[in-house]
C-alpha cells in the first residue's frame, strides 16, 4: 500500500468520533490520506510513509493526564506542515512548550463565533470575509498559553487560542473541528493547508484506476483469482476492476441461495455476462439452502446455516477452477481503519453477520482487496468510471442472508414468492415517486401472521406484511423514512390488489436503535 505513487497525508488518530470526516474532506480535495491510530505511529513508520503533511485528530483524552497519548517527537523535525485539531492542538502545545488548562465551567460544545486576530495567515485564506466565522467546538480542556514562536489568529469568548500558528514552521492548530458541517467554511482550511503543503490534487478516480490495475497485474502475475459476486456495488466494482486488470484469469461466483429478490439473479448475470463478457459461474443452490432452512425459525440459526452453506458452496465451485491462488474481496477503507478504543472490551453480538471470513485461510488462498483504500462514495465513482450502470451503483444494500432475514418464522417457497412480489411493487413505488436515492434501504418483511380481511364480497385470510424504509449514513444508526400518507396508502393498495397472499400492510416506524434495520 505504501508504494503507491500518489502524495500522502498522514492523519494520526487520537480517537475522535469525527476523524473519518477529516479523511472525507481531504479526499474531496483529491488528496490521498491515511488514518492510523497513534499507538502504531513510530518514527520508522513515518519515515517509510513519507507524508507531505500530518494532521493530529481530536480525541477524548486529556493531555493533563500522565499517560495522555502523544505522537512521536520526530513529527516536529520533519520540516512538513502539521495541523492539530482540538486534542491535536492541545497535545502539540504540551509538546512544544505551551500550556493547557482544565476547562472548569468553560467547556464549549456546539456552535461558536470566531473573531480574527493579528495579521495574515495563509491557512485562513477565504476566512473572515464577514466579521465572524462560525465553527463547531467540542472540548473540555483548552490551551491557556502558547509558546513564543506561535501567535493567535482567531479567538472565541471561551477560546482565546482558537486558531494559532507558528508561521515559520507551518505548524497550525485549531481548537474547533473544521471537518464537520457545523463549521461551514471548514473545507477552506483544509484546502489552504494542503495547498501550502504542496499537494497537487493527484488523487483522482482515473489515476486510482490506472495505478490499481497496474498494481493488481504485478501482484497476481499469471495466477487465477476468484471473486464472490453478489451484484452489490462493492463486489461489482471489485469484479470489474479485476476483470480490467487480468481478464479471463478472473472467475466470479454468483451464489443463488434461493433468497434473492425478484429477477435479481437474472439481472446480475445478464449484466456481467453481456456487458463485460466475464467468466461467471451461476451457482444455483436454492434447493440446498431452502432444504437446510426447512423448519428453522430461530434468526441466529438461520444466519448460521446460511453462512456455513455459503462458504461450502463457494468452496465447491472454486475447487473446480484450476490454479486459483487469490480470493478477491470488496473490503472498503472504513472496514480496515483500526479504530482507537479507549473503553476496550468486546461488544455484544447482536447478529452474526454473514461474510466469507475465514475462507482464504481454509482454502489456502491469498486475499486481494482492490478497494481497501476507498470510501463508499469513492467506490461509486470508480464504478461510474468503469461503466457500471447507475442502477447497480446506487443500489440499496442487500444483506448476505437475503430474504431469509425478512421472513420471520419458517421460510417456505410460497412465502418467499409473496415477499418477492410485494417487495418489487414497493421498490417500484419508491422509484416512481423519485425517493429511491433519498432512502438508505427499503424492503418488505412478510410477517408470520395471517389476518382476516374482506375483498369484494369475500372473506380473506392472508399474510400481513410490513414496509421498512430508513435513512442512515453507515447502517449503524437509522431513522425511519417519513413517507407521506398518500404514498403509504397508494403502496398498500397496490400490494393488496396485485399480490396474491397479502391482505394487510403495515409501516414500521422504529428507528435504530432500539430496532435494527433488518427484522432478524
Ligand atoms: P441491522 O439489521 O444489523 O443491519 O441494523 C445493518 C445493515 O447491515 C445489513 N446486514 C447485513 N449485511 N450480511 C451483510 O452483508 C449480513 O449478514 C447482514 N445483516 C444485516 C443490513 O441490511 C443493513 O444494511
Amino acid at each position: 500500500m505504501n508504494n503507491m505513487p500518489h502524495q500522502k497525508l498522514l492523519i494520526i488518530d487520537f480517537g475522535s468520533q469525527v476523524t473519518q470526516l477529516i479523511a472525507r474532506r481531504l479526499r474531496e480535495l483529491n488528496v490521498f490520506c491515511e488514518i492510523h491510530p497513534y499507538q502504531v505511529i513510530t518514527a520508522q513508520f513515518i519515515t517509510e510513509l513519507k507524508p507531505l503533511a500530518i494532521i493530529l485528530s481530536g480525541g477524548p483524552a486529556s493531555v493533563l493526564n500522565n499517560d495522555a497519548p502523544r505522537p512521536p517527537e520526530i513529527i516536529f523535525e520533519l520540516n512538513i506542515p502539521i495541523l492539530g485539531i482540538c486534542y491535536g492542538q492541545q497535545v502539540m502545545m504540551k509538546m512544544l512548550g505551551g500550556e493547557v488548562e482544565q476547562g472548569q465551567g468553560t467547556a464549549e460544545f456546539g456552535k461558536a463565533l470566531l473573531t480574527q486576530k493579528n495579521g495574515y495567515l495563509n491557512l485562513l485564506d477565504g476566512w473572515f470575509e464577514s466579521e465572524h466565522e462560525q465553527v463547531w467546538m467540542s472540548h473540555g480542556d483548552h490551551v491557556s498559553k502558547i509558546p513564543s514562536s506561535f501567535e493567535a489568529f482567531g479567538s472565541s469568548p471561551n477560546a482565546p487560542f482558537a486558531i494559532i500558528a507558528d508561521r515559520s514552521r507551518n505548524f497550525f492548530a485549531v481548537q474547533f473541528h473544521p471537518e464537520v458541517h457545523h463549521t461551514p467554511n471548514g473545507i477552506r482550511l483544509y484546502e489552504n493547508f494542503v495547498k501550502l503543503a504542496g499537494f497537487t490534487g493527484d488523487w483522482t478516480m482515473s489515476s486510482y484506476q490506472e495505478n490499481t490495475i497496474q498494481k493488481l497485474r504485478n501482484e497476481i502475475g499469471d495466477n487465477k483469482v476468484i471473486c464472490g459476486l453478489s451484484g452489490g456495488v462493492d463486489s461489482s466494482v471489485t469484479a470489474l476492476l479485476l476483470h480490467k486488470a487480468i481478464g479471463d484469469q478472473l472467475t466470479c461466483v454468483f451464489v443463488d441461495q434461493g433468497l434473492l429478490r425478484k429477477h435479481e439473479a437474472d439481472d446480475v448475470i445478464k449484466m456481467f455476462r453481456q456487458h463485460y463478457n466475464m467468466q461467471l459461474v451461476h451457482a444455483k443452490e436454492d434447493e440446498l439452502f431452502l432444504n437446510a432452512l426447512k423448519g428453522q425459525s430461530d434468526p441466529e440459526k438461520k444466519r448460521k446455516i446460511i453462512g456455513k452453506l455459503f462458504i461450502d458452496v463457494f468452496q465447491k465451485y472454486a475447487n473446480k477452477i484450476d490454479g486459483v491462488k487469490f480470493l478477491a474481496q470488496g473490503t472498503l477503507y472504513p472496514d480496515v481503519i483500526e479504530s482507537v478504543s479507549f473503553s476496550g472490551g468486546p461488544s455484544v453480538t447482536i447478529k452474526s453477520h454473514h461474510n466469507v471470513g475465514g475462507l482464504p485461510e481454509k482454502m489456502g488462498l491469498k486475499l486481494v482487496e482492490p478497494l481497501r483504500e476507498l470510501f463508499k462514495d469513492e467506490v461509486r465513482s470508480l464504478g461510474h468510471e468503469l461503466g457500471l450502470p447507475d442502477v447497480f451503483i446506487g443500489r440499496h444494500p442487500f444483506p448476505g442472508p437475503g430474504l431469509a432475514i425478512r421472513c420471520p418464522g419458517e421460510i417456505t417457497r410460497p412465502k418467499l414468492n409473496i415477499l418477492r412480489n410485494a417487495d418489487a411493487i414497493y421498490i417500484d413505488q419508491i422509484r416512481k415517486h423519485g425517493l429511491y436515492d433519498e432512502i438508505w434501504q427499503a424492503f418488505v418483511v412478510i410477517l408470520p401472521v395471517r389476518t382476516v380481511g374482506v375483498m369484494g364480497d369475500n372473506r380473506t385470510y392472508d399474510y400481513a406484511c410490513t414496509l421498512r424504509a430508513v435513512t442512515s449514513v453507515d447502517g449503524m444508526t437509522a431513522d425511519y423514512y417519513p413517507f407521506s400518507h398518500n404514498f403509504l396508502s397508494e403502496t398498500a393498495t397496490r400490494i393488496i390488489n396485485e399480490v396474491e397472499g397479502i391482505n394487510r400492510v403495515t409501516y414500521d416506524i422504529t428507528s435504530k436503535p432500539p430496532g435494527t434495520i433488518e427484522w432478524e
